[in-house]
């Protein structure tokens, strides 16, 4: 294993500085949050309208019960995933702190394995609380592997904190419209915090090893990114939800011939085209944002590859206004309609609001 040792004990990053200053300020336990709240038998549900199952006539003819059971497997399954990514992350987090040279970037990295260790012990109380660990599914082993036996340090920035984090950050975003369970949402808040810092470092600190790549190297690291790019949204196939059915004793292969590819007549409709339309705002504000990401590190020709042609001017500014520390689809609020409270729209802040909660969060520093 080749290593970095630095013996350059006065040099301070400025930029890496103020991301460790800020994560210092901002540490939290497991003791913070109160996993002995009870679970709510509406906590769940309405994860069923987001994954779509309940355009099967299969699902939609269950008892209220069943489908709970259901729709708490469907987080359980999504967050194990979630949980193997963590792991993923302490371990990938820890080669970091060999192979970077600076002294700064080596104390960081020890920091975001400390971090990644507390999120790996969060998920998992997260999900025993409504069901099994899930197995890792395929493509995302493959995606591991690959980070796990990479020689380029700069290609496993790029597939941690700029697509591995930032893709759980809006995968995190995406079930708080749906889950109504305080203890998910004080874990999840806890997390995004920290997970926002370590995809800040990502892009602080990659273009300094990009820099530094042979033309090879840079080849291999741009191809990647489209891999990456082309990748991005099918981390989980379909059909490895079988295990979900089979964990509350249903039938997968009747939900998928009672599912209807589009229907317009069931009684959540409006509820569900709301929802589904701050899905998508999500989805195209993390696609921009990955873009971005990318042309600030010096990466445009990813973009470049996939369009096949060159960035036009228009574009260069377009992707200048978006920070990439930003993480706009974390800062926007977005909404969502509740079809079992007569129709109500709220949004995710709203819902951090509810009555239902029954420990303050900790208090902690805004960042
Ligand atoms: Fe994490
Ligand atoms: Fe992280």
């Amino acid at each position: 294993m080749t290593y970095a040792l630095c013996l350059d004990y006065e040099r301070e990053v400025p930029a890496l500085r103020r991301i460790i200053d800020t994560s210092i300020k901002t540490q939290w336990t497991l003791a913070d949050i109160d996993f002995e709240q009870k679970l709510s038998s509406d906590h769940y549900i309405r994860i069923l309208e987001w994954q779509g199952a309940l355009r099967s006539t299969y699902v939609r003819g269950l008892s209220d019960k069943k489908k709970e059971q259901l729709s708490r497997q469907f987080v359980a399954f999504d967050f194990s995933q979630i949980l193997h990514g963590e792991q993923s992350a302490m371990m990938l987090a820890a080669q970091l702190v060999n192979c970077v040279e600076d002294l700064d970037a080596k104390i960081y990295a020890s920091t975001q394995v400390k971090d990644e260790a507390r999120h790996v012990e969060t998920i998992r109380k997260v999900i025993r609380r409504i069901g099994p660990i899930y197995d890792v599914g395929p493509h995302l082993r493959q995606t591991i592997d690959h980070l796990i036996n990479c020689h380029l340090w700069p290609k496993q920035v790029l597939g941690l904190q700029l697509f591995l984090e930032a893709r759980a950050l809006l995968s995190f975003r995406q079930h708080l419209l749906f889950v109504n369970d305080p203890v998910f949402m004080d874990s999840i808040q806890n997390i995004e915090r920290d997970e926002s810092q370590h995809v800040a470092f990502g892009i602080q600190y990659i273009a300094r090893g990009i820099e530094a790549m042979t033309p090879e190297q840079r080849e291999e690291l741009v191809t990647y990114g489209v891999w990456l790019d082309r990748n991005i949204w099918s981390m989980t196939k379909s059909a490895e939800y079988r295990a979900i059915f089979e964990e509350c004793d249903l039938d997968f292969d009747e939900f998928e011939a009672g599912y209807e590819k589009m229907s317009f007549l069931r009684p959540s409709t409006q509820g569900t085209a709301q929802s589904m339309k701050s899905i998508d705002a999500m989805h195209d504000t993390f696609h921009r944002w990955f873009y971005t990401a990318l042309h600030r590190v010096g990466l445009s020709e990813v973009i470049e590859r996939r369009l096949g042609r060159k960035l036009n001017e228009a574009e260069m500014a377009d992707s200048k206004a978006i920070a990439p520390g930003a993480l706009p689809w974390i800062n926007h609020d977005y909404s969502v309609m509740r079809p079992t409270e007569g129709a109500e729209r709220v949004t995710i802040k709203k819902l951090h609001a509810a009555p239902s909660r029954k420990k303050a969060p900790p208090a902690k520093k805004k960042r």
